[in-house]
């Protein structure tokens, strides 16, 4: 199972791989028969709440929610939890594990989102996601969820597979070998600040685990 596995997603990932890893997701998570890349995960998903610091009632976007393991840790402190995903697969399983979830089937990369996202929300969170794009797509669809979908004192925050800068992502990037996806886009917090600061977006980082981080975005006017 684990080499079949890992085979697959270090190919470009698609929906149709998220829809055949689906049935077997959080079962690898809790054998651990997962890449290396997912080192620290649940530490990784406790921190990201933390700095959501939500409060009761809160809405909360988790942009794709997989099987629903970060928005689980929402529903727990009392929020309205939305979650996106382009795999009717993982949705379908993060419904049956979360019912109060208000699920929808939705593509990151596709700048038409259905209408019952056309809302704001308190906070807009994901976790394992963003590695699928590259620093300019990140920072369009940054720009358009805080402009469209982010309420007034709101924040995003966006936790994956990063690295505090270049230097050392290159560092791991030798290290792993052939283990290193070249077709996903890991993220350096150096770069991602800058380049946020430039366009006007407030942007902190902490390091969680040896190549997970969780990035904090706020409009500037609002920090
Ligand atoms: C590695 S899983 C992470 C799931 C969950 N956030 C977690 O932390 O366990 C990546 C998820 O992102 C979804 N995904 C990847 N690319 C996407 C896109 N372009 N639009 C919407 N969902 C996407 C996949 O279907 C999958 O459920």
């Amino acid at each position: 199972m684990g080499g079949r596995w890992y085979k697959r997603i270090t190919m470009k990932t698609s929906r149709e791989v998220y829809n055949t890893w689906a049935a077997h997701y959080d079962q690898n998570l809790a054998t651990g028969s997962v890449p290396v890349s997912f080192d620290g995960y649940k530490d990784v998903l406790t921190e990201t709440v933390l700095l959501a610091n939500v409060q009761p009632g809160m809405s909360v976007l988790d942009l794709g929610t997989g099987t629903g393991n970060l928005a689980a840790l929402f529903e727990t402190l009392g929020c309205d939890l939305w979650g996106t995903d382009f795999s009717v697969n993982m949705l379908a399983i993060a419904h049956e594990k979360l019912p109060f979830l208000h699920p929808v089937l939705a593509d990151l990369h596709d700048p038409a989102w259905p209408q019952t996202l056309d809302r704001r929300f308190d906070r807009i969170v994901s976790a394992y996601v963003w590695h699928e794009f590259d620093l300019d797509e990140k920072l369009g669809l940054l720009t358009n969820l805080i402009d469209r979908h982010l309420a007034s004192q709101g924040r995003v925050v966006i936790a994956d597979i990063s690295y505090p800068d270049r230097t050392s992502r290159s560092l791991a990037h030798a290290d792993w070998g052939r283990l290193w996806s070249e077709t996903e886009y890991y993220w350096a917090a150096d770069e991602t600040i800058a380049a946020c600061h430039s366009i006007g977006l407030g942007c902190s980082y902490r390091q969680v685990s040896s190549c997970a981080g969780i990035f904090v975005f706020e409009a500037e006017e609002h920090k």
